[in-house]
């Protein structure tokens, strides 16, 4: 589609949305790299590459609409099992990533979160990416939460060791044992469960993202790969997200945190 013909559609899919209805927490499984490349004769990882350039954009895109948290799924526990080219290359990612965008970011008054194990990444990457957390740990604007390294079950693996670990010192008891209790021990600690999750490459399952939090996240599918992945495709599932009826079980929709309960309701 010609530039300027792409612009006018993301202007008018951005009147369409309802500033006072958009998801506070958007997440985003980045997939269909490796396809990408592959479709166009090139090696994987120039697929990888090209990927990086979709996550600038709707970084942007999404700090311009005002989401609050934005969850990017950038390697899992996995993804480990990839031919160590890849591997070597998708962990130089975030250095190249930060190198660019950090002072951007700062500008932006973006925080950035990890959720994952950084233990395990090569200390190169480690660095830039603790660099990253404590540069823009005073921001208070759109939390960028990378999942690197990520895993859902073992997310949820971790933070009983640690919810056992304080039983054992006498720091919890048997009643403290709560959901909430559990959630606050997973690596996204005090961030809302995501309101809308996105994948991108026609695949339709989870892949371990988010197992506990996406209990009640809204789903949506694009056959689109992450490099083709567009400001537009973002902005459509956001407006398909502000059709939905969230009803949390109950009978009737639940939004922005209120119950709307009529009189007899
Ligand atoms: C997503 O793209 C990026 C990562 C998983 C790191 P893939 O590399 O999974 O691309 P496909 O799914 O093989 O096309
Ligand atoms: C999920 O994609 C992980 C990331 C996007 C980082 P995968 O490509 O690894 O998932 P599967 O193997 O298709 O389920
Ligand atoms: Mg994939």
């Amino acid at each position: 589609m010609p530039e300027k013909e792409k612009v006018t559609n993301d202007l008018a899919l951005l009147q369409k949305i309802d500033r006072e209805k958009l998801p506070f927490h958007v997440a985003i499984i980045m997939d269909g790299n490796g396809r990408w490349a592959r479709q166009r004769g090139l090696p994987r990882i120039v697929g990888h590459k090209k990927g990086m350039d979709t996550l600038k954009q709707i970084v942007t895109c999404a700090h311009e609409l005002g989401i609050g948290v934005l969850s990017l799924y950038a390697f899992s526990t996995e993804n480990w099992k990839r031919p160590s080219l890849e591997v070597d290359f998708l962990m130089r990612l975030p250095e190249e990533y930060l190198h660019k965008e950090l002072d951007r970011l700062i500008e932006k008054n973006i925080k950035i979160m990890v959720a994952g194990d950084l233990s395990q990444v090569p200390e190169r990457t480690r660095l830039a990416i603790e660099k990253a957390l404590i540069k823009t740990s005073g921001n208070t604007g759109m939390v960028l939460n990378f999942a690197v390294n990520y895993g859902g079950r073992s997310e949820i693996v971790r933070a009983c060791k640690k919810i056992l670990s304080f039983i054992l010192e006498g720091r919890y008891s048997e009643e403290d044992i709560t959901e909430e209790l559990l959630a606050r021990h997973l690596y996204t600690v005090n961030l809302p469960d995501p309101d809308l999750l996105i994948r991108s490459s026609g695949e339709i399952r989870i892949s371990n993202f988010m197992l506990w939090q996406l209990a009640y996240t809204e789903l949506w599918f694009t056959k689109t790969l992450w490099p083709d992945f567009s400001r537009e495709h973002f902005l459509r599932a956001i407006l398909d997200y502000q059709t939905r009826e969230r009803r949390f079980g109950n009978i009737q929709a639940k939004a922005h945190g209120k119950l709307h309960i009529d009189e007899e309701g």
